[in-house]
């Protein structure tokens, strides 16, 4: 709603807009109007709250009880969408967004395919949350269950990494410049690491994260999407499907680790007791709603490796946990050293740092390119400087959020920034053998205190290839 409202704010949607709310709870449009306008004008983050214009945005705001189960449900959609639909010449076109509980998502469409729903006057798309299934077998059941009621080209799978600015830009940088390309492959570059820190914990949210856990919950979407973005081809156009299509098919290239190799390349880590920004904070099996044995993960680290002629060998680190010492996400390509030390260990007695690029995706958004200097005076001394790209200040204007991006996009009909069936298979198919692993594994958890980098098993897992985890 905070996106919806930002994007009427900029004047980005079209006068008839209108959004019907639908839940279980019985509430007259009114409060429900008042309920969203409490929270979007708490919630909203970089703009003032108007009045006036929430007015205008709340008129067309109307609400709808009704239960997921039940028949006579979808038949009320349906009359409520005609009256809009005529009151506000909407023209008929529906978007369905689904933001429920992921076990309900395959009932909901078969509701709306059988109520008609899924076809009208106007187009008809339908968003799904992630996470889109909870393996690959469930993930290919529920695409089943939804492409018999609404064709492929209708169904817009959310990853809201995608719709990041940064995570864009990555697509600009790599295919705007002509002189990273030539070096984006394993002859320049050694190593690349994916971090998705974050400082807070599963925030009320223990129940749904004790059944996911941070492997499912960041690393089979998010974050094999950035990689897939950092990793792709160049596509042929900018048109949805050629950008689709590349980085399905870098998913697709990721290596499949066999049972026997996943535990030297993934780590799992579930955080105890321990400060965050200076509070004490309670361990994952302390947390309320999750089993006091619990052997969920709430960081987990994995080494994925392409099989393609251009990243052949070289280890993509990525990880991400709960209760980190800092909120960073960002990726980091490590590149070779210089072929030749002509300077000897002159960097003050410290082996030569590589050449380094970080891509900065929040917050701080920017880039980073590191190189060494020589020092100012006499001898030759040499020491890693920084050349910095910061988005706020280079821009100096606010960056549309995530949500309000994408949205904005499944309203025009634009697919390039969701994922599509493929994409979502193939990127279960490289967690698979992890989850699998884990399942039957018994954790000696906890194994690493809230406030730290995680477990030290992630530290070993890249001295393995003789590379350290970078401190963002
Ligand atoms: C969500 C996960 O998809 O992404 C959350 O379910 C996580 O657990 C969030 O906190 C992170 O998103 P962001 O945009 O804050 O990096």
């Amino acid at each position: 709603m905070p996106a919806l409202y930002r994007l009427a704010y900029e004047g980005r949607l079209a006068p008839g807009f209108a959004v019907i709310g639908i839940s279980r709870t019985a509430m007259s449009d009114d409060e429900f109007r008042n309920r969203m306008h409490d929270s979007v004008a708490k919630f909203l983050e970089d703009s003032p709250f108007d009045e006036d214009l929430w007015r205008s945005f709340a008129q067309g705001l109307t609400y709808l009880a009704g239960d997921v189960g039940d028949a006579a449900s979808y038949q009320k959609v349906s009359a409520a969408l005609e009256k809009i639909a005529q009151e506000r010449k909407t023209d008929g076109n529906v978007l369905f967004y689904l933001s429920t509980q992921p076990s309900q998502y395959a009932e909901i469409a078969e509701g709306l395919g059988k109520a008609g729903l899924a076809k009208g006057t106007g187009w008809r798309r339908i968003i799904i949350e992630k996470p889109f299934g909870h393996d690959l077998v469930s993930a290919q059941e529920l695409d089943r269950r939804i492409v018999a009621h609404f064709e492929e080209e209708q169904i817009y799978r959310i990853d809201h990494y995608l719709g990041k600015e940064t995570v864009q830009n990555i697509m600009a940088f790599r295919f705007g410049n002509g002189i990273f390309e030539p070096l984006w492959n394993r002859r320049y570059i050694d190593h690349v690491q994916i971090t998705a820190a974050e400082s807070i914990g599963v925030e009320g949210r223990g129940a749904y994260y004790q059944e996911a856990g941070a492997l499912r919950d960041m690393i089979q979407n998010h974050l094999l999407q950035v990689m897939a973005t950092i990793a792709m081809e160049p596509s042929a156009t900018f048109s949805s499907d050629s950008v689709r299509d590349e980085r399905s098919k870098l998913l697709r290239s990721v290596h499949t680790m066999k049972p026997e190799e996943v535990a030297e390349n993934a780590v799992a880590g579930q955080y105890g007791p321990g400060r965050v920004g200076g509070q004490a904070v309670v361990g994952f099996r302390q947390e309320q709603g999750v089993n006091p044995e619990s052997m969920t993960n709430t960081y987990a680290a994995a080494t994925f490796l392409v099989d393609n002629w251009r990243w052949a060998g070289v280890p993509f680190y990525i990880r991400t946990g709960k209760y980190l010492p800092k909120r960073v996400s960002e990726i980091a390509i490590h590149f070779k050293s210089a072929p030749l030390a002509v300077f000897g260990q002159a960097n003050e007695g410290e082996p030569m740092a590589p050449n380094l690029l970080i891509l900065r995706i929040q917050p701080e958004e920017g880039i980073s390119l590191k190189f060494v200097s020589k020092r100012p005076g006499a001898g030759m001394t040499l020491r890693p400087v920084s050349m910095d790209f910061n988005y706020g200040a280079s821009f100096g204007e606010r960056s549309p959020s995530a949500y309000e991006t994408l949205l904005l996009d499944a309203i025009v009909g634009d697919a390039t920034l969701y994922t599509r069936q493929d994409m979502v298979e193939a990127s279960w198919r490289a967690v698979q053998p992890i989850l699998d692993a884990w399942s039957a594994q018994k954790f000696p958890f906890s194994n690493y205190a809230a406030g730290t980098w995680g477990p030290e098993a992630a530290d070993v897992m890249l001295a393995r290839r003789g590379h350290v985890w970078r401190t963002p």
